[in-house]
């Protein structure tokens, strides 16, 4: 990438939606071209989607907001996020805010290899029957990289096999091969399914046994991504409470959720907030990006915070978060759905890797996003901000106007929309600051 663009949009949340599109774009170097998908509704035409799904009768919108502030190793990105829920994108702006403050994210992802398996019963040894398999292995990964030799000619493929054995007392002996497939660019179901339907007979005649089934495995701890940051004390401090208090509260939090599965389940869904919007954003597959992240959570034996939150040397809050992200950026949706190639190109991203690394830090910055809040002023302030501010537009509140008005009603616990028209009929106006934007 030649040039890093700014993701410093101050002020974006208070212009109309066409305005911060023309300054997205821009920021981001958009074409005109891809510009223009984000002002088609849905962002996805009828006939299109007819071609995705079965018996397409329409096509469902959701809202897409722009996260500003991240820098991810050491590059600007603006970050488009599909989500329904308040709160969610400004959050996630605010904390890369911070995260910014103490250097931006760090963030690296694995070579994707991803894993497919074949079930194999019926043996009279399992034992020697997985040794013959491992005895074979350079023979079956070559075998297996005939199913896909244009993904082999650019350097992806079969890697390894391993080997498991599992008993069941129901089935009996269960001999579990992985084929860790390097997929490059494509989140790679396809590729992976397609080489173990390929590999499936060779198995069954090595090992005498009878192969079931060939399907990939959405568990990709082959394929992780991590992010860390941290955040100066000080730039933690707000309203009332100093830098030391949120540092504390956000610690004691996070080790409610690594001790106690009932929190960490939701702890971990504030993560997905942040990963999910990214991913749906791009057209990825996000019940697989979901699915692995809580098994990966739960690889202790136990279900534990995906995140860790600690004090460094200096003294600055430090957050790491580390899952399987199986993404792609070629295949799919992702290339299909008119918008996932804008938001793509949106973050100047353009493989795979490259992806999971924003999308991880987006999860970290959300963990972040909720942890503070809920160790501090607690989560509903914030919703009842967004709540008060919707308020205000259904009563025809306009620009600057939105947040006086909204910001009267929270101030004053009155949240109706009969107040809201009043407020628009007095003509109350004010400008906002950059805090509850996230800008
Ligand atoms: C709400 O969507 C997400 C949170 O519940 C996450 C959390 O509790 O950490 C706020």
């Amino acid at each position: 990438m030649a040039t890093s663009p700014t993701s410093r949009l101050a002020g974006l949340y208070n212009l109309r939606i066409d305005e911060r599109l023309d300054q997205a774009a821009q920021a981001a170097g958009l074409s005109a071209e891809l510009k223009a998908l984000y002002t088609a509704p849905g962002g996805l035409d009828p006939a299109q989607a007819d071609h995705m799904i079965e018996n397409v009768i329409g096509v469902f919108g959701l809202p897409l907001g722009i996260a500003t502030n991240f820098q991810i190793n050491g590059i600007d990105r603006l970050i488009p996020m599909v989500i329904e829920e308040p709160s969610v994108v400004a959050g996630a702006s605010f904390m890369a805010k911070l995260a910014r403050e103490g250097g931006g994210f760090v963030a690296e992802s694995d070579p994707p290899e991803m894993i497919g398996q074949i079930q194999v019963l019926d043996l009279a040894d399992p034992e020697a029957a997985a040794v013959r398999i491992l005895e074979q292995e350079r023979p079956l990964l070559e075998q297996a990289n005939t199913a896909d030799e244009m993904l082999v000619s650019l350097g992806g493929g079969a890697r390894s096999l391993q080997v498991r054995l599992l008993n069941d007392t129901a089935v009996g002996a269960m001999l579990i091969v992985h084929l860790l497939f390097d997929t490059r660019d494509a989140m790679g179901a396809n590729a992976v399914n397609t080489a173990l339907d390929v590999l499936a007979p060779r198995i069954a005649e090595l090992t005498g046994g009878r192969t079931h089934l060939r399907i990939l495995s959405n568990l990709a701890d082959h394929r992780l991504a991590r992010a860390r940051c941290r955040i100066p004390v000080e730039s933690l401090a707000f309203d009332h409470f100093s830098g030391k208090e949120v540092r504390q509260g956000v610690i004691e939090a996070w080790a409610f959720a690594d001790a106690d599965p009932y929190r960490a389940a939701t702890h971990n869904k504030g993560i997905m907030n942040g990963i999910d919007a990214v991913v749906i954003a791009t057209g990825n597959d996000w019940r697989a990006v979901e699915a692995g992240a809580h098994a990966f959570a739960a690889r202790s034996g136990r279900y534990r915070s995906l995140s860790t939150w600690s004090i460094n040397k200096e003294g600055a809050l430090q957050g790491s978060l580390e899952l399987p992200l199986a993404l792609g950026t070629i295949g799919g949706a992702t290339r299909v759905h008119p918008l996932a190639r804008a938001n793509l190109a949106l973050m100047r991203i353009d493989n795979a890797r490259e992806l999971a690394q924003v999308v991880v830090a987006v999860g970290l910055a959300q963990n972040l996003a909720a942890l503070r809040a809920l160790a501090s002023e607690g989560i509903q302030r914030g919703h009842m901000a967004l709540h008060a501010r919707q308020v205000a537009i259904a009563a025809g509140a306009q620009g600057p106007q939105i947040e006086a008005i909204a910001r009267r009603m929270v101030s004053e616990g009155k949240i109706h929309l009969e107040q809201a028209e009043i407020y628009v009929r007095s003509g109350m106006s004010e400008g906002r600051d950059d805090d509850q934007s996230g800008s």
